[in-house]
């Protein structure tokens, strides 16, 4: 197994590795210890079917499933796409296609769940000749970089998680109001630590509706100079997708985001398997003061 850096800050490939079902256990720990200590790993020209996929996946832990209908037709895969399962094209304007289009925001994975995912795993099956490039942000460098007094105050923060909030970003009718009832707004500790390496980062993206305590206008300057810090140039790694590519991040420690491509032109299918994270993030009878924000 040979690794190679993507960026000064995480990010590493991964080469001379098959992840194949024979893959041996030390390789599969070198894996393992890789992905906690650089956060996103990368490997190139691998071969393997959804089920491969789900199988690799699951070495790691749990799957988080996702309900039919927000990505396709549900379960341990989500198909990132803008086909449809019978490779037809999507109607841009459909609500499977603007939710795609969320994807286009810094965001962490599920963060809108009280036990937000701990990894992402995304392989590339179909990827377009211009476009569609995915990139990552360590927000681990950024929390590093800030001084200890300010690192002290943001590790007490508690923020608000909703889907709905970064959906109605694309478009406020694109939310159902019983999507909006199945998945409320969730409380997320600011700063997450990873219990393997003890490091921590922050817990930001699309997904926050605002820091619990804050006056809006107070709470959206922190989040937005949160996001600038962590996605400056240096600290992102810009992956243009060859087919066979398979990213394996740490939702915990990574922001990622989409980028266009033409999604009447061309096709682009990757599929995601989502490790499960280990618990909640805020203790359990937390009281919080949650507001809507109007
Ligand atoms: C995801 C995601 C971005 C992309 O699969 O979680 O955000 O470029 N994907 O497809
Ligand atoms: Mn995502």
């Amino acid at each position: 197994m040979k690794l190679t850096p993507l960026t000064d800050v995480f990010g590493m490939e991964v080469g001379d590795v098959h992840l194949t079902p024979d893959l041996d256990d030390e390789t599969f720990a070198g894996i393992e210890r890789a992905f906690e200590e650089h956060s996103l790993l990368l490997f190139r020209n691998q071969e393997m079917d959804e089920a491969a996929q789900v199988a690799f996946s699951r070495r790691f832990g749990p799957l988080e499933s996702t309900l039919a209908g927000v990505a396709g037709a549900g379960g341990e895969i989500v198909r990132v796409s803008n086909l449809m399962p019978d490779g037809s094209l999507k109607a841009p304007t459909s609500h499977l296609a603007l939710f795609v289009r969320a994807n286009l925001f810094w965001h962490t994975d599920s963060s809108f769940k009280a036990t937000p995912a701990k990894a992402s795993l995304l392989f590339a099956r179909i990827i377009p000749e211009a476009g569609g490039d995915t990139e990552f942000a360590s927000t681990r460098a950024a929390y590093e970089t800030l001084p200890a007094a300010r690192r002290a105050r943001l590790d007490r923060m508690i923020a608000m998680h909703s889907i709905a909030h970064s959906r109605d970003k694309i478009d406020p009718t694109a939310t159902t109001a019983e999507q909006r009832a199945a998945l409320p707004p969730v409380p997320q500790a600011l700063v997450r630590e990873n219990p393997v390496t003890g490091r921590r980062s922050l817990l930001i993206g699309a997904h926050v509706t605002d820091v619990v305590g804050l006056e809006i206008s107070m709470s959206d300057a922190l989040l937005a100079e949160l996001e600038a810090l962590a996605t400056r140039p240096g600290h992102t790694w810009r992956h243009s997708w060859r087919a066979g590519d398979m990213i394996m991040w740490d939702n915990r420690a990574v922001l990622h985001r989409g980028h266009p491509y033409d999604e009447v032109a061309s096709r682009r299918l990757l599929t995601r398997t989502t490790l499960a994270g280990a618990g909640p993030t805020v203790e359990a009878g937390t009281i919080i003061e949650a507001r809507s924000r109007t």
